[in-house]
């Protein structure tokens, strides 16, 4: 690899942790910043990762971190902000404003590659139907407005061992005897993170990919009922499905987003699935990579996470 150091905004995350692995495994020096230590534990063995606390949304920071960087890439996304129109505060400050001040700061510095993570649809026909898609397509355009040699990925969902979604499905199917779901018909078209990753890796250094925007997606297509339905059988408590309307789903959204602790599920969660979330052709070649399909990845995700859960509860216990 011709580029020594590298800035992962976002890195401390699901997807930024395999990629950072697979940089560091190729020597590269990464700076990894985190607003808080503890979501770094995983990068902290890693000998040529620098892991930062402090605050990206602070411009002088910024900075400061993309200073002599050969390359930038941007992972930092949220899944729930505050209400607003076309989108809340909250995803307007790490969807939009974000990027528009990596890519100043880019600028500035003379650092002109960044790779910026979107998600899939978010290119789609207006109007996109929730404030998650909304405001990932602002943050295209900030990036795409810029003299940078960018590269956009777009992913469907992202699984593996901890992710989020199959995992929030074998959850909610171990502690309920139905599973009431509404857009069961949705189409998702999932990519598995060590995939994803490596078409990071494979991106960074190929000038083909520049200036252009990358669907990432894995090789089957499924509905959201299969989806649920594999994830219950993998985690061993498959419970039947039972399809509910829409003004049902909206409700079941507004509770589950209302519960104590973490949000699960929120309204606009459910809104990004109007639409099918599905590529509209083959993976580009010059990603470089063959997406594997859920049933043939070697690990299992969910049985991983059963298995870390299990772990930890028998420690618990000594
Ligand atoms: N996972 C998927 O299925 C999927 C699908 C499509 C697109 N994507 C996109 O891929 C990217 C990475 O997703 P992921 O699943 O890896 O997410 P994740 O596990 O939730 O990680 C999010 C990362 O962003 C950082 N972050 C979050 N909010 C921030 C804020 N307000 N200010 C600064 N940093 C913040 C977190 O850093 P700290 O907490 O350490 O500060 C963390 O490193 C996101 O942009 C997401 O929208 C993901």
């Amino acid at each position: 690899m011709t580029l020594h150091r590298i800035l992962v905004l976002g890195g401390t995350g699901f997807i930024g942790r395999s990629i950072i692995a697979r940089l560091a495994a190729q020597g590269v020096r990464v700076s990894a910043p985190t607003r808080r230590l503890a979501r770094a534990r995983a990068l902290m063995p890693l000998p040529t990762v620098d892991v930062v606390e402090t605050d990206i949304h602070n411009d002088a920071n910024l900075a400061a971190l993309i200073k002599n960087q050969d390359a930038v890439i941007n992972l930092v996304g949220i899944l729930h902000s505050r209400g607003g129109n076309p989108y809340g505060a909250d995803f307007a400050r790490a969807h939009v404003e974000l990027p528009r001040r990596v890519v100043a700061a880019c600028e500035a510095a003379g650092v002109t590659r960044l790779i910026h993570m979107s998600a899939l649809s978010s290119d789609g026909p207006a109007p996109l139907p929730s404030m998650y898609l909304r405001s990932k397509a602002d943050g295209e355009q900030a990036v795409m407005g810029s003299a940078l040699n960018w590269t956009i990925l777009r992913p469907s969902v992202v699984f593996g061992p901890d992710d989020r979604f199959l995992n929030l499905f074998a959850t909610l199917q171990r502690f309920a005897p139905m599973m009431p779901l509404a857009r069961a018909r949705t189409r998702f078209q999932p990519i598995h993170v060590e995939d994803v990753a490596q078409a990071f890796i494979n991106t960074l250094e190929r000038r083909e990919t520049f200036r252009r925007g990358y669907e990432l997606a894995g090789p089957r297509v499924y509905t959201l009922r299969e989806l649920v339905r594999l994830s219950g059988q993998r985690a061993g408590c498959a419970r039947p499905i039972i399809e509910i309307p829409d003004m049902a789903g909206r409700l079941q959204a507004m509770i589950l987003e209302a519960l104590p602790g973490p949000t699960l599920m929120s309204l606009d969660n459910f809104d990004s699935m109007a639409r099918d979330n599905v590529a509209s052709g083959p993976i580009a070649p010059e990603l470089g990579i063959d997406p594997i399909a859920i049933e043939d990845a070697s690990v299992d995700p969910v049985a991983v996470r059963q298995q870390r859960l299990d772990q930890s509860r028998g420690f618990a216990r000594r």
